[in-house]
């Protein structure tokens, strides 16, 4: 049950028409992307509200730690792993309404509130003559959510995840208290590096109002290279030979003929490509060059048993590859219990896509696997059809991946649904440190409470 009074207090902070009560006016805050077989369920007597500026957030954070109420702060609502989902009664606050971009060129930086959306700021960007490269996920994401989350993606090879590209963080404390962290610096060693600290928290340890970004020039020229193959394992071994060949793409991407079928026609498009399964490369920069690393990374998939390659030059071409590559998960989605999201060091991406394979072959499970092949990170789908070996095909993936040096999660995060597994796999001190960080930060354990650890 709410607090009596705070609705009334909550509307004298926001204002009346920023408050939302009601479980049908707040439905689509309640949930997020998370496979529906495994996402937490929300309780529904939460008030929503929609602050318009960082004084706001400090006022509302100020009272729910004073009456010790949950706070559940909300982007996008576009992850993965039930980050966003209010497991206990409390207080949504949404960022939407501060969703202000500036874009810095003198500095090469852009600052955006924390509910700007990634596609605003994608357009913003382009428009100032610049680039943002990763594509960190759903372009309705928001900017806050992306860094509490440390969002990857699929155009992390070259230039990293979005832990690279921020320089600046305006945080407020569960305590009230404004901060900022960073600046439009380039170099900052001031200390321990509490921004780092706060970027992939999951909305554990403050809000984000504002993220100061690196950007870059823009790119002149860009292509996509499809590089077919026969089999997973002539592919993902390809991936090695291409990153040690001084060939860097913006993305390396792995996917399956079936599951870009699929894909494609969840979206009423067709994929017409020849080959079972293929490498994606994006590549950019100046034309001359970017062809010479396409004939380059052509020729080492052909040495490799590849096929022959195709090439993507024009704008809607390279759109609809991607764009069916990003919804594979959407297209998967409604059969599947749960997508991991596990990563190897990666030269060992192989080996874990036939360990996958032989824990599917095991089970008599089906398995589809995807993902970001030159970060050693792979998607893979257990389906609903596999349901009663959920749990056992899950740890097995997880032990593998944990055995050949790799992570539970290289991009979605723990969230409400993976806290388990991180206190598994995790040496107990480095929970006890992760807990006093959080009572530092949060001592009243309002913020996103059960999210990430399990207080
Ligand atoms: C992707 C999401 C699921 O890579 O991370 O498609
Ligand atoms: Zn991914």
């Amino acid at each position: 049950m709410l607090m009596e009074g705070l609705v009334e207090q909550l509307e004298g902070i926001v204002g009346r028409e920023s408050v939302v009560r009601g479980k049908d006016k707040m439905e689509s805050y309640l949930f997020d992307e998370t496979c529906i077989p495994v996402r937490p369920s929300a309780v529904p007597d939460c008030v929503l509200v929609k602050p318009a500026n960082s004084m706001e957030v400090s006022r509302i954070l100020r009272l729910a730690n004073e009456n010790k109420i949950p706070v559940y702060p909300r982007g996008g609502g576009t992850g993965l792993v039930g980050g966003a989902v209010p497991a206990r009664s409390g207080i949504i606050v949404s960022l939407e309404k501060m969703n202000r971009i500036e874009i810095d060129g003198e500095n090469l930086m852009a600052v955006a509130e924390a509910g700007a959306t990634l596609g605003g700021l994608l357009k913003a960007v382009e428009e100032a003559g610049f680039s943002f490269p990763p594509h960190p996920g759903d372009e309705g994401a928001q900017i806050g959510g992306l860094v509490a989350c440390n969002a990857g993606g699929a155009r992390a090879v070259k230039h990293g995840v979005m832990r690279s590209f921020v320089r600046g963080l305006e945080v407020v404390l569960p305590t009230g208290e404004i901060l900022t962290f960073g600046g439009k610096l380039l170099k900052d060693n001031m200390g321990y590096n509490l921004m780092h600290l706060i970027i992939g928290s999951e909305g554990t340890l403050g809000i984000i109002t504002k993220v100061v970004l690196r950007l870059n020039p823009k790119t002149p020229y860009s292509l996509t290279l499809l590089l077919p193959f026969n089999s997973r394992h002539d592919a993902l071994n390809t991936v090695p030979r291409i990153l040690r060949s001084g060939v860097t793409p913006l993305a390396l991407e792995y996917v399956e003929k079936e599951l870009m079928e699929l894909s494609a026609e969840h979206l009423g498009e067709k994929w017409v490509f020849e080959g079972e399964v293929f490498l994606i490369a994006i590549l950019a920069g100046e034309e001359n060059v970017v062809y010479s690393e396409a004939e380059k990374l052509s020729q080492i998939c052909v040495e490799n048993n590849g096929l022959e390659p195709s090439v993507a030059e024009r704008r809607d071409e390279q759109e609809s590859i991607l764009r069916i590559r990003s919804n594979i998960y959407t297209a998967l989605k409604r059969d599947s219990m749960d997508i991991l999201d596990t990563t190897v060091p990666p030269s060992a991406i192989g080996r874990l896509a036939d360990a996958i394979d032989t824990i599917a072959e095991k089970h008599g499970a089906y398995i589809p696997v995807y993902g970001h092949a030159a970060d050693g990170n792979v998607h893979s789908h257990i389906m609903k059809r596999d349901a009663e070996k959920y749990e056992a095909i899950k740890r097995e993936i997880y032990e593998t991946t944990i055995s050949l040096g790799g992570t539970i999660t290289g991009e979605h995060g723990v969230g409400k649904i993976r806290v388990k597994e991180l206190y598994r796999f995790t040496h107990p001190k480095k929970i006890e440190l992760m807990k006093g960080v959080k009572r530092l930060f949060d001592p009243n354990n309002i913020l996103n409470p059960s999210t990430v650890l399990e207080i």
